[in-house]
């Protein structure tokens, strides 16, 4: 186990994430539980998703957590890449399982998160896991905000044909400017390689406005008041932030590719970025 402390310092809502894959049945999901994230869960089950009882037409956390964890997943399934970064990667339980399928993965984040993954990792794996994983999971410690950071993306995508940058649950909690900052870090580093994956929160009106007001309020619940702010207007603008960053080509992970997630409405889209627009750079 991880001390106290470690655990303390990492981002709550990486607890609660890495609970909710654990139930959902994630390949790992169940070495990256924390008393932190069990209590998270259940305290939040008992004081909050009661509300959907009586709101059943709301997706729940878990069905918005499983559409966007699924979604990215797809990605990694559809795409084969040979090296995989994944940016504030919290406690996610993706590099660990892609890393002992023979790719190579990146897992990016605070120098702090980046200590308490490696001190899970070394108190929990097996030794099984710790021989199919090594050599191929790296942590590195890097500010993805920061001034060098197309540069340093670049520096880890060296020689790679079909690089994937990943960031789940991250640019929500990202202003809109840094949000377009980081995206056009990404397409710099990725040069027209690849793919980019990233989900965009947006606004809502009417009904699904009010359907999602539920699940708005479990996700101010959840992070803390951290997480529900400053979503995009819309799909179409969240789209374009992508297509403006230099992409050449920005397509959505519909929900419906997952029948049982299909029929609520969701407040993100995850986003799926490629090549290098002719005017980039
Ligand atoms: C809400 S957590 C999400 C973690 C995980 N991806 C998930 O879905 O549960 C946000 C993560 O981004 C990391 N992060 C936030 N700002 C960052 C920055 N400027 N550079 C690198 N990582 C950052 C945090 O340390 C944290 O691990």
């Amino acid at each position: 186990m991880a001390s106290a402390t470690q655990d303390e310092k990492i981002a709550p809502t990486a607890h609660y994430t890495a609970y909710v894959w654990h139930r959902l049945g994630f390949p790992n999901a169940s070495l990256f539980v924390t008393p932190l994230g069990r209590a998270m869960f259940w305290g939040f089950r008992f004081a909050g998703e009661g509300l959907l009882t009586w709101a059943p037409f709301a997706p729940s956390m878990t069905q918005y957590l499983e559409y966007r964890h699924r979604a990215f997943e797809s990605v990694v399934e559809d795409t084969r890449p040979d090296v995989v970064v994944e940016l504030g990667a919290g406690l996610s339980r993706r590099g660990v399982t892609w890393a002992s399928r023979g790719v190579r993965y990146v897992e990016v984040d605070l120098p702090h998160m980046v200590r308490a993954k490696q001190a899970i990792l070394a108190e929990r794996s097996d030794r099984a896991l710790r021989e199919s994983i090594r050599g191929r999971l790296e942590h590195v410690s890097l500010d993805i905000l920061g001034d060098g950071f197309a540069e340093e993306l670049g520096a880890l995508l060296e020689g790679a044909e079909r690089p994937v940058v990943m960031t789940e649950g991250v640019l929500t909690y990202f202003t809109p400017e840094n949000r377009r900052r980081l995206a056009r870090s990404v397409a710099t580093a990725l040069a027209g390689r690849g793919a980019f994956v990233g989900e965009m929160r947006v606004k809502h009106a009417g009904a699904t406005g009010q359907a999602l007001g539920v699940l708005r309020g479990s996700i101010r619940l959840v992070t803390g008041g951290r997480g529900a702010g400053a979503d995009e207007p819309s799909h179409e603008v969240a789209r374009q932030a992508f297509l403006d960053a230099g992409f050449a080509s920005v397509e959505a992970v519909e929900p419906s590719r997952w029948p049982h997630l299909a029929r609520f409405p969701l407040p993100a889209r995850v986003w799926v970025s490629r090549g290098l627009s002719a005017t980039a750079g």
